[in-house]
């Protein structure tokens, strides 16, 4: 297969990180006999130094030419302590999300054997855990009418939704839930909010099509609270914007670290892969940051493109190299720490 990937290394740890992807993904491309070609594009602060903007349009024309978008991570220090900050490189994110149409972010959350004893939880709480998180991404008190009145004394962000965007990615969440166990939690805070209660309207009058998925309606401070005391009785859940970034945080420390946790955001037209993690900034340059989480998007990528064996084999490498300790700081506990580079080159030669 010939794939043309736009590639957005962005801020901090992102370059580091998205190299590693790319040597696996070539390793993989070469071992089945695909030809990858990456198109690299300015992104988040980045792309603010360079061209003034966090999302240029040229970079916008990339990742609509291409087949796919493997992205690193956005976000540098000197913008986050300067609420005066007329651009953001954050901004570039929501506008790329918003512009290719990526509505559903699909987070998902796993334990791996060889960590289950690193998690910061107890064996017995996070064994067997393998949920989704399904995140709106476009809509939402993200993209909500905001600002300031009162003189700059009063500010507000609103949190609007439609049902056309509730619809079409409760529609994911269905389909999600029949390819798996048939389960679907709709996460929201209907005892309060007015958008909650669309959204549950919403998912209720869609059960009728979905006859075999069971669905639960949990509001989203009890779920933050069973998210970490029983994971495993969680398997696929949707819910609006802010609740999913919170809430998919909080997963990763399921898994043992932030730096594992892989994801996609797709639309209709559109689909990129990125880890959750952000741009790590106090790491960046120094090649310590964890590979996994961006190795592990690409090997979403190459599901979704049909190369289920290719994916399985990326998901088998990065558990090999769990099992023999090539691992990076945050999970090495006192025995050797590899660098970002190191573990990005064992993983592909053991390709
Ligand atoms: C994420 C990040 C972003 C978000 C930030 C960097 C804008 O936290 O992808 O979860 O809030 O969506
Ligand atoms: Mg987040």
């Amino acid at each position: 297969m010939k794939l043309n990937i736009a590639l957005l290394a962005g801020d901090g740890i992102g370059p580091e990180v998205i190299d590693q992807a790319v040597k696996v993904s070539d390793a993989i491309a070469k071992k089945y006999d695909h030809e990858i070609t990456w198109t690299p594009a300015l992104t988040g602060a980045a792309a603010i130094d360079a061209v003034g903007e966090p999302y240029p349009d040229e970079t916008h024309e990339i990742c609509l030419a291409a087949d796919a978008v493997l992205f690193g991570a956005i976000g540098h220090p000197r913008y986050d302590n300067d609420p005066s900050a007329k651009v953001r490189p954050e901004q570039g994110l929501l506008k790329m999300r918003q512009k290719l149409g990526l509505f559903a972010n699909v987070r998902p959350t796993f334990t791996f054997p060889s960590l289950i004893d690193k998690s910061p939880l107890k064996r017995e709480r996070i064994e067997g855990t393998d949920l989704i998180i399904l995140r709106e991404l476009t809509g939402g008190v993200y993209f909500g009418e905001r600002g300031r009145k009162d003189n700059g004394n009063t500010a507000f962000d609103t949190m609007t939704y439609t049902r056309h965007e509730i619809q079409r990615l409760a529609k994911k969440g269905f389909e999600l839930a029949m390819t798996r166990s048939k389960k679907l939690c709709c996460v929201d805070k209907a005892n309060v909010l007015e958008s909650s209660r669309l959204w549950r309207e919403t998912v209720q009058a869609m059960e009728k099509d979905y006859p075999e998925v069971e669905v639960s309606y949990e509001f989203v401070d009890a779920v933050a609270m069973r998210l970490v005391q029983w994971p495993s009785s969680y398997d696929v859940m949707i819910t609006e914007n802010l609740f999913g970034d919170i809430l998919t945080d909080e997963a990763s420390v399921i898994s043992g670290s932030m730096g594992l946790m892989p994801s996609a955001s797709v639309g209709e037209e559109n689909r990129l892969y990125e880890p959750i993690h952000g741009s790590y900034p106090q790491a960046a340059g120094k090649d310590i940051a964890n590979p996994l989480a961006t190795v592990l998007s690409a090997a979403i990528m190459f599901e979704d493109f049909g190369l289920t064996e290719e994916a399985q084999e990326i998901r088998a490498v990065v558990n090999k190299s769990l099992e023999e300790g090539i691992v990076t700081e945050d999970l090495s506990e006192g025995e050797k720490a590899y660098k970002t580079s190191e573990v990005g080159d064992w993983l592909a030669a053991n390709i």
